[in-house]
């Protein structure tokens, strides 16, 4: 499933985001209220449990979170969006992937994966993946990253990114098709050095100032 955010809100932010003129702090902030705009949307479907609640007048029925989340921010990019997710859902794990686009042949390399080696806490199993990374350009990145966590037996699974191309969409529907896509925007293509158009550059440059 793909959902492509037309809230006025997540436009306005975008398009500042997308500014040559928007320099790294600002970038970040905007990473984050992005990224806090689309998790709102992302995790609509999270299961919740009843419990009770008591008020200073009287019971009032409440809820808890009702699965353990896991975030796998996508290095170094994705670690601008971490933030934004662990304030909405502060108990969530937090397990990071590092993968970097190689500039020659655009392929994902593995740098950092504790996730096919790591065992999270007896009884704290995550149940609810979400996949971090700003960017979906070939799509490359994000399918490695999913393949990870498939290879080791893990299952449901949401990407949330903040600008998308349609040759990374249709990528990663093509290899994970029950892998929900959240964006804040569909650009219109990639160019010869597999950038987004009109895209905003290099995101992790961008939020760094490398
Ligand atoms: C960027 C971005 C994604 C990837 C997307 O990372 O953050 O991870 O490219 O491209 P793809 O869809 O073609 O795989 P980059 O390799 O630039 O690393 P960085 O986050 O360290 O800057
Ligand atoms: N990675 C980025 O940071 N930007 C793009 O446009 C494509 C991949």
């Amino acid at each position: 499933m793909l959902y492509a955010s037309e809230h006025p809100l997540v436009r306005l932010k975008v398009a500042e985001l997308r500014d040559v003129q928007t320099r790294a702090p600002r970038f970040r902030e905007l990473v984050h209220e992005i990224s806090m705009l689309l998790g709102y949307e992302a995790l609509r479907n999270v299961p919740v449990a009843s419990r009770t609640v008591r008020t200073p007048l009287a019971d009032a029925p409440g809820y808890e979170l009702g699965v353990t989340i896991g975030l796998v921010p996508i290095l170094r990019a994705g670690l601008g969006m971490t933030d934004a997710f662990l304030t909405l859902v502060p108990q969530a794990q937090v397990w990071h992937l590092g993968l970097y686009r190689d500039e020659e042949t655009l392929k994902p390399v593995e740098y950092y994966n504790r996730l096919s080696t790591g065992q999270p806490p007896t009884g704290h199993e995550v149940e609810a993946w979400v996949l971090l990374d700003p960017m979906l350009a070939t799509g490359g990145s994000a399918i490695a990253a999913v393949d990870v966590l498939r290879r080791t037996g893990r299952r449901p699974l949401t990407y949330v990114g903040l600008i998308a191309a349609p040759e990374g969409i249709r990528a990663l529907e093509a290899s994970h098709p029950d892998v929900d896509i959240y964006v804040g925007a569909v650009d219109s293509h990639l160019n010869e050095q597999g950038y987004i158009v009109p895209g905003l550059g290099d995101a992790g440059d961008r939020q760094f100032g490398t």
